[in-house]
């Protein structure tokens, strides 16, 4: 169904649903590809899989470094705010295959720290022996690290400032945290990491700090498509992981905090704000579109890495042998249905002009990748900071898949001679909590979809 007609009949309606929605259908730019096709297959493949998957121990719980301080300017700490703190696991609620190295801490303060943290009750019993196979597949994992080929820097998983955070406890939500300070952290990443010259203006949305006028805005529309299709798509990643960001702290809204209860819920009236045309001075639709393509983009790297999940050596190693074997078929399961998805972007049309060029762009691309997982550490609030760091290094996890894709070929399949790509923990869990995000987010517009049709 071409939907000309079917456009055109929801225009005239004008209400809040189709200023939001009715831009955010029908092809994607750049890729063979529809809003329709990817909201059934998430909706109904992907998306239930996927959330089960990410409530295992293996991908619950990431190792982050909270503590960095940022490199490019002060930051005034958000620790006040409650609904930014993030909590922070004592180190026996981790199981002990994923903590490996810092058995025995049962002091005083951990237990102390236990009570306070919420209790993951249904852990049960850990099974403490590593078998001499495990530990050194462990140290496998952290000896590959290939650090020439990252597109985002990694927390030291050994210093002292890193801490597993349960992820389950700690949702991506409403946190209050906005104004000039938030606005900072996302005008630095477009104004100096997204290949925009100084004189041409990104389009903000009217409420915002700073006003463009039209003119301006199709001033940064023609150049934007003046770019080579590579920065192109670096920007509509960004400006991607942005709307589902927002996406997010609208469905997750703190809707009522009263002494007996806090709810939290969908925000039809903040995602107008955010998503509205007429609001947004047509921002909001482009930049749902540019959630569509980061989608698109996370879920070719996961197709892309099925190999690498595949190796018999690989293992989603807890401890329980039987649950991990279990989590494995899951996730080989998710990552055939990425698979399976019909009209997969095609990324041999990137990075896909002469050679040396190529090189080129793809290190830029790198670069800029690596200074904005920097600039996450000047996020005020933690749990902001905790999402943004996930999510960045989740992306960039992604880009490191799709440009590696001969070497992912080239796994061996038996596990006796030194594979050339290697994926450590973190970058497994970031990979696909990030994706779990982004997926939540592409549900959650069906909620706001409906929500915004009751309205009318
Ligand atoms: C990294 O980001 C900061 C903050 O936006 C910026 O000042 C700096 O120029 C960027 N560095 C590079 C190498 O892009
Ligand atoms: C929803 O968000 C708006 C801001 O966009 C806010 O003014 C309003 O109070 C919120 N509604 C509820 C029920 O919290």
């Amino acid at each position: 169904m071409k939907p000309v007609v079917f456009l055109l009949l929801l225009q005239v309606t004008g209400s809040a649903h189709s200023r939001c929605f009715c831009q955010v259908k029908g092809d994607l730019d750049d890729c063979d590809c529809d809003v329709e096709t990817i909201d059934s297959f998430n909706n109904h493949q992907l998306f239930p899989k996927l959330q089960t998957l990410l409530e295992s121990d293996y991908f619950r719980f990431y190792k982050v470094n909270l503590n960095k301080p940022c490199p490019f300017w002060k930051v005034t700490s958000h620790c006040g705010l409650s609904d930014c703190a993030v909590k922070p696991c004592s180190p026996n609620e981790v199981p002990e295959g994923i903590r490996a190295s810092s058995h025995n801490k049962y002091s005083k303060a951990a237990n102390e720290e236990l009570e306070e943290c919420e209790q993951a009750k249904h852990l049960g019993a850990v099974d403490v022996s590593l078998s001499d196979e495990t530990r050194e597949a462990l140290l496998d994992w952290n000896k590959h690290d290939d650090e020439a080929e990252r597109f985002c820097v990694v927390d030291d998983e050994e210093s002292p400032d890193s801490q597993y955070v349960d992820l389950l406890l700690n949702p991506e939500r409403y946190t209050g945290y906005k104004g000039p300070e938030a606005w900072q952290i996302w005008n630095s990443i477009y104004e100096e990491n997204c290949f925009k010259p100084f004189t041409i203006k990104r389009p903000v949305l009217p409420n915002s700090f700073q006003c463009t006028s039209g003119s301006e805005a199709r001033t940064f529309y023609s150049w934007l498509e003046g770019q080579c299709v590579e920065k192109r798509a670096f920007y509509r990643l960004i400006s991607g992981l942005h709307a589902s960001i927002n996406v997010h702290l609208s469905a997750r809204y703190l809707l009522d905090d009263s002494w007996y209860q806090r709810k939290w819920g969908h925000n039809v009236s903040e995602f107008k704000q955010r998503f509205d045309s007429e609001l947004t001075a047509g921002e909001g639709p482009k930049r749902l579109r540019n959630l569509y393509f980061l989608y698109l983009i996370e879920l070719r790297a996961l197709a892309k890495v099925l190999p690498f999940f595949q190796q018999p050596s690989f293992r989603l190693y807890t401890g329980r042998a039987e649950e991990d074997q279990n989590h494995k078929e899951m996730l080989l399961d998710i990552l055939q249905v990425a698979r399976s998805f019909p009209l997969h972007f095609d990324e041999t049309s990137l990075f896909a002009g002469d050679e040396k060029e190529a090189a080129k762009l793809k290190e830029d691309i790198r670069l800029a990748f690596l200074n904005i997982s920097r600039i996450m550490d000047c996020v005020g609030c933690f749990k902001c900071r905790l999402w943004g760091k996930l999510q960045t290094q989740g992306l960039g996890t992604a880009l490191k898949i799709l440009f590696s894709e001969r070497q992912i070929e080239a796994l061996p399949k038996s596990s006796e001679n030194r594979p050339s790509f290697q994926l450590n923990r973190q970058e497994i869990v970031s990979l696909l909590n990030a994706f779990g995000r982004i997926s939540t987010s592409i549900r959650e517009l069906k909620n706001f979809r409906s929500l915004l049709a009751e309205e009318r």
